[in-house]
């Protein structure tokens, strides 16, 4: 039994507990000092481009917009690869620094048992890695009753029966994970589509230009007088990439985006079943990462001049991916692509989606915008915190 009792702001209350509701009391007592305004905890693994940035939005969020949309985010944790720093109260904006200077180690199961231990409730993890090991701690969070938003893919486009346990234990739990950020960083792609698979309305194709990065190193490839390696840098500089840029051009990247939006309309597809031209030919398979292709620098140019050469007037290169729902078909193809069309305009690192259904004929939907780029997808993971949030 414990007797909590606060007497912040000349209010005084006491309430007497036993261990089981300890949590909930210490939210009630604080709710009632500091007002009614919903509070999500959130431990944060990742603090490179997306991950960092979204730090330091959530910390630099304005106390009106708090109050105005009634909920306050507290970023309790962050971890990285090597080490994680946790405080119940709340990280300020030192929390780098913090970070640094931390000893412990990161694990799931130790941050999950920190958290349980705290008196914190509605905890969300944000996960803004791109690793395995993190992806496959989400059941064992769900479990433990923590919610999840992701801009890390690789949950949702791995097998389809890890993808299908995920979603019988939100459903048995009642849990929730947002991660809109998957396909096209901030761009409302996969929320679109699922309304649309709601609303019956019969999807047929979807086609476009998936990939930030890959958008940026055709859109300027096809037009600039620059070697293929020297755009790859500049993408990877800019952040556009992902932290191995060759991960980008074997395709991967591509093919996880299509088969999580294929899943998003009802269809129980494998990784197996996309049919994708891979970027790096046979010659480059031995590169693994980034400093491995830098020693293929002149042959990889030479193989994207000869391609560049072979366009036809009017035509760019730009790398499509295609769901073809009647034909059952998930493909990428580096395709000659016409100037005029919507796909041929596409500039910087914007992302194209075209989305064909029943009831919007020959004239597809169309959304495209950045499609990468820390700053924008963190400002995606934030609104899929907002909106978890407004569930609470
Ligand atoms: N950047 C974009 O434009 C963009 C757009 C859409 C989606 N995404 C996705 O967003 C995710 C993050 O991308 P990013 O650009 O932010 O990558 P990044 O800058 O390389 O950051 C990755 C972060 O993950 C951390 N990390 C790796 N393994 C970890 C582990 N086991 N436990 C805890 N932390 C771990 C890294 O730790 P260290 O700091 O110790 O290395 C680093 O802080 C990726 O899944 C990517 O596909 C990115």
């Amino acid at each position: 039994m414990y007797l909590i009792s606060n007497s912040i702001s000349g209010e005084h209350i006491s309430l007497v507990v036993d261990n089981q509701n300890l949590k909930k009391a210490v939210n009630i007592v604080h709710s009632q000092v500091f007002g009614v305004i919903k509070t999500i905890n959130l431990f944060a693994f990742g603090k490179g481009n997306v991950g960092g940035n979204l730090i330091d939005q959530i910390l630099a969020t304005p106390d009106e917009v708090v109050k105005r949309r009634n909920l306050r985010i507290r970023v309790v944790g962050v971890a990285d690869s090597q080490r994680y720093v946790f405080n119940e109260s709340g990280l300020g904006h030192n929390w780098r620094e913090e970070l640094a200077n931390s000893k412990a180690s990161a694990d799931c199961a130790t941050i999950i048992e920190t958290l349980e231990s705290s008196v914190l409730e509605n905890i969300v993890v944000a996960d803004n890695t791109s690793s395995q090991e993190i992806a496959n701690c989400y059941l064992d969070f769900l479990n433990h009753q923590i919610d999840i938003v992701a801009s890390n893919k690789k949950a949702n486009s791995g097998s389809y029966e890890v993808y299908n346990d995920i979603r019988k234990i939100l459903k048995r739990r009642g849990r929730l994970f947002y991660y809109e950020t998957n396909v096209g960083a901030g761009l409302p792609i996969i929320d679109t589509l699922k309304h649309l698979y709601d609303s019956a309305d019969q999807v047929v194709k979807l086609r476009g230009v998936f990939s930030g990065s890959l958008s940026y190193i055709f859109n300027n490839f096809s037009v600039r007088d620059e070697s293929f390696s020297n755009i790859l840098e500049e993408a990877k500089n800019s952040g556009f990439t992902e932290p191995n840029p060759v991960e980008d051009l074997l395709g991967t990247d591509v093919a996880r985006k299509l088969i999580i939006l294929a899943r998003e309309l009802g269809l129980e597809v494998e990784p197996a079943d996309v049919k994708m031209q891979n970027l790096l030919p046979e010659e480059f398979a031995a590169c693994k990462d980034y400093s491995d292709l830098l020693n293929y620098r002149d042959s990889l140019d030479a193989y994207y001049n000869r391609k560049k050469e072979e366009l036809e007037a009017n035509s760019v290169l730009r790398y499509v991916a295609e769901l073809d729902i009647e034909k059952s078909t998930l493909s990428i193809n580096l395709e000659a692509v016409d100037r005029s069309t919507a796909l041929g305009s596409i500039k910087n690192a914007d992302a194209l989606f075209e989305i064909f259904t029943e009831s919007y004929g020959e004239n597809p939907i169309i959304i495209q915008g950045a499609g990468a780029g820390g700053e924008v997808t963190a400002r995606g993971v934030y609104s899929d915190l907002i909106r978890l949030g407004h569930k609470y």
